[in-house]
């Protein structure tokens, strides 16, 4: 079997790119070691950027989102028994987030690519990549007892950070930069309706907190938590206790609960490796990269490397050129290094660190009142928020 572009993993990353290369009329085939039903029920990311919510609404696959996201013009920051509203809409010339969970992305997204007759194949085994240094390369795996060969002109590993697609770039010629953080978050899904109108990240001694939204019904909050902790150490009544006590205001705010329908402990890191592309192979999304949660960035950068990358292919088969696909690495990475940071500051700014002493404690306060007190400060905050514009 033979296709242009070979797209592992049927993530954001992978489904966005099978899109955006058929608008251009590029066809593609995507594998993906899971089962469809996994893929549309894997509960992560909740915020779009604007320039994710552009897109899709350009792609053609933004209409449910219009319908069900729910756009948010500001969010809170919460110290000392206070809220401070950061608005931005104001602070970046009418920009805005929209709420509107992952795996509904993925549900339009996967809905859109077959119903153009697009090939992909769920629930592949022993996915193996060979010749990514050869103009030919070809993508070994196994779907329904069958070996299958799919030869390519260019592969696309968008298999996210556990997938098989980075260990093709040889050490020899990767650079890895990571950060492991000593906390992680332990996330639930709330039945209750909202506690507020806008997201709220909480800054309190006993540790972080969020509250988001996923509908009116269902609610997604987030408590700073031990990453070795075991998920059966916390009954819903701890949580319950543990996000009322890092929220509480002085003011009549109140949390409304409910049952406790899922909940986790993930881990919480930063990671890079460069160069982002080997031969015919072209890493995107978490395959390349990952950032600490906090702000809601990885899907969104997810986005913006495979926009690129549908420009580079386009530019390879429409003009012949190669000079986007030689750029590749280069020109994701400006982006990916501003939300490492920027994820790394709101995660050194919100959380309580084990070795943080008195004065640590003192400098992410004198940020926090920074952040909201100065009009400067704030606008950088909202103009990372919303995502900074696409560069090209
Ligand atoms: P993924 O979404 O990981 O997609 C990769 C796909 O490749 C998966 O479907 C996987 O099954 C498939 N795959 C893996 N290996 C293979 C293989 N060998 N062969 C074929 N297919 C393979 N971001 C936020 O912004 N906010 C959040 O709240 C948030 N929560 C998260 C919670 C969790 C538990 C995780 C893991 C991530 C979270 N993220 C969050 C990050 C965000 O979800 C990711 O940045 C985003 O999913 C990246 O998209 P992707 O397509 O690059 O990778
Ligand atoms: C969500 C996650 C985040 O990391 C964040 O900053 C905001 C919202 C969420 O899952 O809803």
């Amino acid at each position: 079997m033979h296709t242009p572009v070979g797209i592992i993993g049927a993530g954001p990353a992978g489904l966005f790119l099978a899109l955006l290369l058929s608008l251009e009329g590029i066809d593609s085939v995507v594998i993906e070691n899971r089962s469809r039903a996994e893929v549309e029920s894997t509960i992560r990311a909740g915020v779009l950027e604007q320039g994710t919510v552009d897109l899709m609404v350009e792609m053609g696959i933004g209409e449910r989102m219009r319908y069900e996201g729910v756009v948010h013009h500001g969010i809170e920051l919460r110290f000392d028994r206070r809220g401070h509203r950061i608005n931005l809409h104001e602070l970046t010339n009418g920009r805005a987030i929209m709420i509107y969970p992952q795996h509904e992305v993925v549900k339009d997204c996967i809905a859109a690519r077959l119903q153009q007759g697009g090939q992909i194949f769920f629930n592949v085994q022993d996915v193996q990549l060979a010749g990514v240094d050869s103009d030919q390369p070809v993508i070994h795996f196994r779907h329904e007892q069958e070996q299958v060969e799919l030869h390519c002109d260019f592969i696309a590993g968008c298999d996210g950070f556990h997938g098989v697609s980075r260990a093709y770039i040889p050490l020899s010629v990767q650079q890895v930069y990571s950060r492991a953080y000593p906390f992680g978050w332990l996330g639930i899904l709330l039945q209750a309706p909202p506690s507020a109108r806008e997201l709220i990240y909480a800054y309190h001694q006993r540790g972080f907190a969020l509250v988001s939204t996923r509908s009116p019904q269902l609610q997604r909050m987030y408590i700073q938590c031990d990453p070795q902790d075991d998920i059966a150490n916390w009954s819903d009544e701890m949580i319950i206790e543990e996000l009322q006590a890092r929220l509480v205001t002085d003011d009549d705010w109140q949390l409304r609960v409910g049952p406790i329908v899922q909940k986790n402990i993930v881990a919480m890191r930063s990671f890079v490796i460069e160069p982002m592309q080997y031969g015919r192979l072209f890493l995107a999304g978490d395959a390349a990269h990952i950032v600490p949660p906090i702000g809601a960035k990885g899907l969104n950068l997810a986005i913006a490397d495979v926009r690129h990358l549908a420009r580079a292919l386009t530019r390879f088969y429409q003009q012949q050129r190669e000079d986007l696909l030689a750029a590749y690495s280069a020109t994701c990475l400006k982006r990916v290094w501003r939300t490492e940071h920027f994820s790394w500051w709101m995660t050194s700014m919100l959380h309580r660190f084990p070795d943080d002493d008195p004065f640590q404690q003192r400098m992410q306060r004198a940020q926090l009142d920074y952040t909201v007190g100065s009009q400067a400060a704030s606008m950088s905050l909202a103009e990372n928020y919303v995502g900074l514009p696409f560069s090209v």
